[in-house]
């Protein structure tokens, strides 16, 4: 048997990484502005400020025999620019991004959000996202069941 078919059963991760910028407020309308002021501090100031995000998008699947790969980059590229980028570079997550009108965009949000949209991509399976808000905080979220079946 030739490798290349050897290696189409071998189950591979591929990691890529994506870069945005986007505002964002952290404020919580079921807490007092006390507490709000207390939980979030200067994250709860009213004009908001922006973050460089550094997204990681883990994908696995089966190596393609014929390509040596498990999913073409591009398409992967192709989809989280139209899902993800698109929408959030550049933008202000309170208010231009609908999931964030009631949920406060902490990055742990934002994993989650960022994960529920990658989830369709048709290609690989989506394994999990990290999101690096600053040099110091990193998130990481794979979904609620990632070792099930429904994912
Ligand atoms: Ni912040």
């Amino acid at each position: 048997m030739r490798s290349s078919a050897q290696n189409g059963d071998v189950k591979i991760e591929l990691g890529r990484r994506y870069r945005f910028a986007a505002s964002h407020r952290l404020h919580s309308a079921e807490l007092s502005e006390e507490e709000n002021c207390r939980i979030y501090g200067k994250c709860n100031h009213p004009y908001g400020h922006g973050h460089n995000y550094v997204l990681e998008v883990m994908v696995s699947g089966k190596v393609d025999p014929a390509t040596g790969m498990i999913a073409n980059l591009e398409e992967l590229d192709g989809f989280v620019e139209s899902e993800v980028l698109e929408p959030f570079d550049h933008k202000s997550l309170n208010s231009d991004v609908e999931a964030f009108r009631a949920t406060v965009p902490t990055t742990e949000n934002l994993c989650i959000e960022i994960f529920r949209r990658l989830k369709p991509f048709p290609k690989a399976k989506l394994e999990r996202v990290r999101v690096q808000e600053t040099s110091n905080n990193g998130f990481e979220y794979a979904g609620e069941n990632p070792d099930g079946f429904e994912g």
